[in-house]
């Protein structure tokens, strides 16, 4: 079954891998704090172009690559032939075996329709007793980021946009996990200013990257001023003298399926 990421990101797998490279290896001590071992089998949610799931696999487990978007499989496929890879939404996806961990980097804050069903799909695929071991944005993440947003899209008199991302506090995402049949092991919220080193445009280029299928609303005429007014307003809180820096916020969690 073909299947299409019904998230508003329209994801350039190409770009991401290259300009945004960072994501991934800025999520590899979640590697380490998955420790998968020799032999275990590890499914990797919102995998991406697969860079964690080499990672996983470096390490001797049998891993599962699974991703919304189409694009990022076939990157994920050309770049690691060797490993599994398929298309499926995280709020609904089945596997024929059950897995030791779930493992994801930076993608559960994609999956924001309805987060009770991403894991309600996580718990279903580990046996008892496995591992749900993720990071993603957490409360506060890209504040600086999406409140220039906001503001310039209120001035260019354009209707607000609705943010595709579902940032929890931990109190509120660790009721979900033990809601949804987990034991919460670790649970951590901190900040990770991360610098936008190949970002020449800035906040500008972060918009069109992640938040591109937003821009699809706008005028064309209106999307050049509106992307300078963005920089303007984000300018003061993440432009340093050495460049951008994007206002990360994590969430890293480890939790264990009763
Ligand atoms: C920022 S990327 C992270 C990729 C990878 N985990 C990494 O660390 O490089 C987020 C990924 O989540 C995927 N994604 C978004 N919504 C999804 C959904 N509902 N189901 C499955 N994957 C989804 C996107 O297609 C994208 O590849």
């Amino acid at each position: 079954m073909r299947y299409e990421t019904p998230s508003p990101t329209r994801w350039n797998a190409r770009a991401y891998d290259s300009s945004f490279g960072y994501v991934s290896p800025v999520g590899a001590p979640l590697v380490d704090l998955l420790d998968p071992r020799p032999g275990e089998r590890v499914l990797d949610l919102g995998c991406g172009t697969g860079v964690m799931t080499a990672e996983i696999a470096a390490r001797g487990a049998h891993v599962l690559g699974i991703d919304g978007s189409h694009a990022m499989i076939e990157q994920a496929i050309a770049h690691h032939p060797g490993l599994d890879f398929t298309v499926g939404d995280g709020h609904d996806f089945t596997v024929a075996q059950s897995y030791d961990a779930v493992f994801s980097n930076a993608a559960l804050h994609w999956m924001s329709r309805d987060p009770d069903a991403v894991i309600d799909c996580v718990r279903e695929a580990l046996r008892p007793g496995g591992r749900f071991v993720a990071e993603m944005g957490g409360a506060g993440n890209c504040a600086a980021l999406t409140s220039a947003m906001l503001t310039a899209w209120r001035e260019h008199g354009l209707r607000e946009p609705e943010l595709p991302w579902y940032f929890p506090g931990p109190a509120e995402y660790a009721l979900r996990l033990e809601k949804g049949g987990f034991t919460v092991r670790l649970l951590e919220h901190f900040d990770r200013p991360t610098p936008l080193d190949e970002c020449p445009d800035g906040a500008a280029d972060w918009v069109r990257l992640f938040a591109g299928r937003l821009l699809d609303q706008v005028p064309p005429a209106t999307v050049g001023p509106l992307l300078r007014r963005v920089n303007e307003l984000a300018a003061p809180a993440l432009r340093r003298e050495s460049g951008w820096m994007a206002d990360y916020v994590r969430l890293r969690f480890a939790a264990e399926r009763h």
